[in-house]
């Protein structure tokens, strides 16, 4: 996200445009947490994670009240045109700023990749990296003990990370809240099938939104008799270094959101698609609907005999 920061700045300011920075989201804008912005102000910032302008969520924003106090701040500031980080909330918040009278654009910035209208989102790049290297670690251990291990990535309603990472690790199971049928009887039969076959460990992928690793490894470990642990990766697949693809990316999109903004373009999503920066009404980019694409489960399923 701060490369897409610094891109917005930095691109806003060549155009001849002041900018201004909101800490801490929607929240902040209430709190009237603004900020001058200079080229200096995002200076080595593009190989820190996080952000550097904060977030939070705000029950208030939700409000038509709050909606109407936010775009009167931002009139007070002078504030004419806003580019907005984040995913299908982020959006709805900016619809409705662009309702009255702000020129919104949404970027879209989520480790899921879950957003219908793009294939790329701001931070899906280093997380899934983060991931692919720590269940590498894993791998290592649960190889030599000849264990079966259960490793646990973000994905509370997507499944992108589990699958990239399932294909990239060569996991035997991959578990993902689009099409987990939750027959564990299934997967156990997988494990005792591969040790007969002679497999020394058993990857399992299992994405936050099925959840509940540690009582599944319990669970196998009785069933087949082989030493099953798990290990839950959590919030160090939200932080670290970006990678370069997340820099570029994001480089590019703050770029575009503000190029959009300067031709008057309001209530817009970014996004990539076909090779190509595009950009979709927020209420035709809410609309869309993405699915697992079932040829590439396909496959991992193919890659784990
Ligand atoms: O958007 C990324 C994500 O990791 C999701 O997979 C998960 O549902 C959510 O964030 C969890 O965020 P929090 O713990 O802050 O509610």
């Amino acid at each position: 996200m701060n490369a897409a920061i610094r891109a917005v700045v930095r691109t806003a300011l060549v155009r001849g445009v002041t900018v201004k920075g909101i800490k801490k989201g929607y929240q902040g804008l209430l709190n009237e947490e603004i900020i001058d912005m200079k080229a200096k102000d995002v200076s080595d910032i593009i190989q820190r994670g996080g952000t550097v302008l904060g977030t939070a969520r705000s029950m208030e924003f939700k409000t038509p009240e709050g909606q109407k106090k936010g775009a009167d701040i931002c009139r007070k500031h002078g504030i004419d045109g806003i580019v907005v980080i984040g995913g299908d909330g982020s959006y709805r918040g900016a619809q409705a700023l662009s309702r009255q009278g702000i020129n919104t654009i949404g970027l879209p910035g989520t480790i899921d990749l879950d957003i219908a209208c793009t294939e790329y989102t701001i931070g899906f790049d280093t997380a899934v990296n983060t991931a692919m290297e720590a269940i590498d670690k894993v791998k290592d251990t649960s190889s030599s003990h000849e264990r079966c291990s259960i490793i646990e990535v973000m994905g509370r309603n997507a499944g992108y990370i589990a699958l990239w990472c399932g294909i990239a690790n060569g996991a035997e199971d991959i578990l993902i809240p689009e099409t987990y049928d939750y027959d564990e009887q299934k997967i156990i039969n997988n494990i005792i099938a591969n040790r007969k076959k002679g497999k020394t460990h058993h990857l399992i992928i299992n994405a936050e939104g099925i959840g509940h690793s540690v009582s599944m490894a319990r669970r196998i470990e009785a069933a087949t008799g082989i030493e099953t642990r798990a290990t839950i990766l959590g919030y160090m697949q939200r932080g670290g270094r970006p990678s370069a693809k997340d820099r570029y990316y994001a480089s590019i999109m703050g770029a575009y959101a503000v190029d959009i903004l300067l031709q008057g373009k309001t209530n817009r999503v970014v996004g990539f698609s076909k090779g190509e920066f595009v950009d979709y009404d927020i209420e035709e980019a809410l609309s869309m609907v993405k699915g697992i694409d079932e040829y590439q489960q396909e496959v991992s399923r193919i890659l784990s005999i």
